[in-house]
């Protein structure tokens, strides 16, 4: 058990937020002390180690796959500053990047999307909400036909679901774009009827639209191929309108699944964004942004001092970052994700149904790894595990690292607390009926409300 807490459990800021507290105070390494201070920072580095082995044997509610460890292969390179500042598809004056492995990355994943190499451009990001900063910003320039100085004159309206993405909305305020949120169904997937119902009042103009491939929350893929109709319907042409696909997790999940709606550049989508750190697996955020070499233009300048082109929201870029996505795919192919994917999707069913069997409101959307379940009454049960919770739901997301053995632990200490929190009938387990339909919902009225044991 590790030494060391770096949250304080029980203090709250004015919004409601636990307060980080930190015991790591940086101190001068005065010569006298300089061995004494060495000794110390050792062992701080040893107690972080263990607090981060027992924190990673508890992670559940968040999409980061913790299965890496051939990326240890790649510790060496810990030795140099890799950075890939500017297009990845330029030379620039600085020698110590990782570009030639970028473009393989770049190149996998045009593949992956079906976009002829020619034709495509992007970059390895610093994670999903990069990508989606860079394909709104895209979007937003090019359907206003405009460059950065003249976006102010630009109309094109965002339109997202209200379960997008906090990164969705914080583009809009970044770019000041008008943004409506649209309305989703049960499933949390975009609801399509309000959507058509917000363009044909704004039938002048352009829209871009951000499509979640996977939601954030209940995992819920918007119908890609009903929002393209819709946008026909409305009378939007092609050049009228501009989708970019928020892809961060279920963009490497859904071209591994036969039967789930297929994300393509053979569609008319402008942009992808996928996080690399999560199905994939990695130490270090990271992402792929991908879209059409047409629209990057809007964005490239050539920047003398660095005899190369920018094109990207950050100027340095982890030059690290694309070694480790290249090495993984390399462990990994197809078939590797692949399983990862199957057993994922697995265990997710496995974990659905002990809850319902417990008597416990429970929803797992098609396609998807990530279970929505009753909120646990015991904040040190949250925390234990890591969960995410919004209201009365909390979250898992069946990663690969996640095992069965986790999934029984944790179910049977929930039922244990649960039997507990709800032993008197003073307090009920809440009704879930709103958030995901009545057939999910275990609450007394709605389902069996059993309480295991009672
Ligand atoms: C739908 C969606 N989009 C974007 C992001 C942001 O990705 P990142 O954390 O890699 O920036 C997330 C993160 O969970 C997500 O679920």
């Amino acid at each position: 058990m590790a030494m060391i807490s770096i949250v304080a459990m029980d203090k709250k800021d004015c919004n409601g937020n636990t307060k980080l507290e930190s015991n790591f105070a940086v101190m001068e390494p005065y010569d006298k002390y300089f061995a004494l201070r060495r000794r110390r920072l050792a062992k701080i580095m040893t107690e972080f180690q263990e607090y981060l082995t027992e924190r990673a044997t508890h992670l559940l509610g968040y999409p980061l796959n913790l299965n890496f460890n051939h990326l240890m292969d790649l510790s060496p390179l810990l030795l140099f500053h890799i950075n890939n500042v500017g297009d990845p598809f330029k030379e620039s004056a600085y020698g110590l990047h990782s570009k030639e492995f970028e473009v393989e990355v770049l190149d996998w994943f045009a593949q992956l999307w079906e976009m002829e190499k020619d034709e495509s451009w992007g970059y390895v990001t610093n994670g999903g909400t990069e990508g989606n900063l860079q394909g709104l910003l895209l979007g937003h320039l090019c359907k206003n036909n405009c460059t950065l100085q003249e976006r102010a004159a630009a109309d094109g309206i965002l339109y997202t679901s209200r379960e997008s993405h906090y990164s969705i909305f914080k583009a809009a305020r970044m770019y000041r774009m008008e943004c409506k949120m649209i309305g989703t169904l049960m499933t949390g997937e975009i609801d399509c009827d309000d959507l058509r119902a917000q363009l044909v009042l704004n039938k002048d103009k352009p829209a871009i639209i951000n499509v979640n491939i996977g939601t954030t929350f209940k995992g819920a893929i918007d119908n890609l191929d009903l929002v393209i109709k819709t946008l026909e319907v409305c009378g939007f042409s092609d050049d009228r309108f501009y989708i970019h696909c928020d892809a961060a997790l279920y963009g490497l999940i859904t071209p591994f699944l036969g039967q789930a709606p297929k994300l393509t550049f053979k569609k008319p989508i402008g942009s992808v964004s996928v996080s690399a750190h999560k199905l994939l697996g990695s130490s270090m955020p990271s992402g792929i942004h991908m879209t059409r070499k047409k629209y990057v233009g809007v964005l490239s300048r050539n920047i003398e001092y660095l005899a190369t082109v920018d094109a990207t929201i950050t100027g340095s870029r982890n030059g690290h970052a694309p070694i480790f996505i290249w090495y993984g795919l390399n462990i990994k192919g197809y078939k590797g994700i692949q399983e990862d994917v199957n057993k994922c999707l697995i265990r997710a069913r496995y974990l659905r149904d002990g809850l319902r069997n417990a008597g416990i409101s429970t929803m797992l959307n098609e396609f998807s790894i990530i279970v929505i379940f009753e909120r646990p009454l015991d904040h040190e049960f949250i925390r234990h595990w890591q969960l995410s919770c919004v209201g009365n739901m909390a979250h898992i997301v069946v990663m690969p690292h996640v095992t069965i053995e986790m999934l029984d632990d944790f179910l049977d200490g929930l039922v244990r607390k649960r039997s507990v929190w709800y032993r008197h009938g003073s307090v009920q387990p809440p009704c879930l009926a709103d958030e995901m339909g009545i057939s999910n919902c275990s609450c007394l009225d709605h389902g069996k409300g059993l309480l295991d044991g009672n």
